[in-house]
């Protein structure tokens, strides 16, 4: 199959300060699809080669763009955007979000988030995406099967929780079935396809994360049995997926809150091994390449170099920042640092499901920060964070992300006409320049321009 339109990505594997010089960006161009799902060819439509030309050809109209990939969201949230919690994230986690996760122990509930969250993410094109799990083995067991019938990548885990407050109740278990519960959830799930499981995990459709909520929601005693558990299928790519340094009101916020509970120097630490009072060590890391932190707002520079060092991930969720007041995370500093920076929705914290919606929100908050600080990322940069980071942070790099042939054809088209006006600003943008008419694309979409989305070259559909 053959689509041809406006072809955007960024080629080959370059560092987010490289994005620009690796754009392709083919006003008339076609994406070749192969019987495999993988890209055949992406570039030019004059040059397409020969022997690809008899193929179908689908005129898509539009735009051609890789799926966008989320790298934080929760899926028992997805009915929890612009939820008032009176307060920032501690306030509103436990007078909004524990009460609400707690309704998915009811399997028929269950069964409708799971529907609408898969629905959701399709009509935004978020093709591969880590998502935060429910607590409850059946809501993510609908979870995984919705996504893979919709032919979706998801990598998930349940949210573990041993202690939390009162409102945490319904979501809490003890250590012993946190543990089997996570094992199970591996056996069943990890690596499985629509018919069984992959040779290799690593490449499947559906994989899995350990994921403790955050350091305050389990104990020294559940980081240690994690830390064993991890080490025994960190091998296997499972994935570990938490929070991480988001809220830093003194006294009583988010880390003041862990290093006062585990006595440690730095939050991370809690995720490192070293959650004994005085960063001292109690167990196995948790880091890795397969390691994804949300937030990272406040990080110390030891922290985002060990995030650095261990080829672990933040995923950047400025929409969410905003709505819980949890601060900018400083653009610069944390670039430098080394460490891949991919973005969340953090849907329902943030309540934006377009990856474009997010980028939107990290070019006006790193616009707006403190004087010599402040950063235009440019229009390259942004699609980079949308796509190949993401792929980046999941390390499915050689799997999707972008349109190098032999990828898997994972792809949105978005058609600016069905979107009032937007077709005419881009019209414009597009007589200025390349980098003009890029960022006016992704500043200025909105969901009723994404036409169709493809994984794996198939399109998916949430009625499969
Ligand atoms: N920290 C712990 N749990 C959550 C959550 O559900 N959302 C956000 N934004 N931060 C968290
Ligand atoms: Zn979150």
């Amino acid at each position: 199959m053959i689509y041809r339109g406006h072809l955007i990505h960024i080629a080959g594997s370059p560092a987010l300060d490289e994005a620009a010089d690796a754009l392709i960006s083919e006003v008339d161009g076609v994406l070749a699809v192969d019987a495999q799902g993988r890209v055949a060819y992406a570039g030019a439509w004059r040059d397409l080669p020969p022997e690809l030309a008899a193929d179908v050809v689908v005129d898509s109209g539009g735009y051609l763009l890789p799926g966008f990939v989320d790298t934080h969201l929760h899926y028992p949230q997805t009915f929890t955007t612009d939820a008032f919690g009176g307060g920032e994230l501690l306030e509103w986690l436990e007078r909004c979000v524990f009460p609400a996760e707690a309704r998915l122990a009811d399997p028929a509930y269950a069964d409708a988030i799971a529907a609408q969250f898969v629905r959701r993410r399709i009509a935004v094109g978020t093709t591969a995406a880590m998502v935060f799990g429910s607590a409850f083995p059946t809501a993510q067991g609908a979870l995984f099967e919705k996504s893979l019938g919709a032919g979706l990548r998801i990598v998930s885990g349940r949210g573990i929780q041993t202690t939390g407050p009162e409102s945490a109740a319904p979501l809490l278990t003890d250590d012993d079935t946190a543990i089997g519960l996570t094992r199970d959830e591996i056996a069943r799930w990890h690596g499985r396809e629509l018919s069984g499981f992959a040779a290799d995990a690593r490449d499947a459709l559906v994989q899995v994360a350990v994921v403790p909520r955050f350091s305050l929601s389990v104990t020294t005693e559940t980081l240690g049995r994690l830390g064993d558990l991890y080490a025994e299928v960190r091998e296997a790519g499972v994935y570990f997926h938490s929070h991480l340094n988001e809220n830093d009101r003194p006294h009583d916020g988010e880390i003041a809150a862990v290093r006062d509970l585990y006595g440690v120097e730095a939050y991370l630490d809690t995720y490192d091994g070293l959650f004994l009072p005085g960063s001292q060590r109690g167990g196995e890391s948790l880091l890795g390449r397969r390691s994804i932190l949300a937030h990272s707002v406040h990080s110390l520079e030891r922290e985002l170099h060990r995030m650095a060092e261990t080829g672990s991930s933040i995923a950047h969720c400025p929409t969410s920042q905003l709505f819980l007041g949890s601060g900018t995370m400083p653009w610069r500093r944390t670039v430098t640092s080394g460490v891949n920076i991919a973005v969340g929705t953090d849907v329902g914290a943030g309540d934006e499901w377009l990856i474009p919606r997010v980028l939107n929100d990290a070019f006006k908050v790193h616009m707006s920060e403190e004087g010599l600080l402040a950063q235009a990322i440019a229009p390259a940069q942004l699609l980079f964070l949308g796509t190949l980071a993401g792929a980046r942070a999941l390390d499915q790099e050689r799997l999707l992300g972008n349109f190098d042939v032999g990828k898997d054809a994972d792809f949105v088209i978005v058609d600016a006409a069905a979107q009032p006006g937007f077709d005419t600003a881009l019209a414009f943008a597009a007589e200025q320049s390349a980098e003009a008419h890029l960022f006016t694309l992704l500043m200025g979409m909105r969901e009723a321009a994404v036409a169709a989305v493809h994984v794996r070259g198939r399109k998916v559909d949430p009625g499969r």
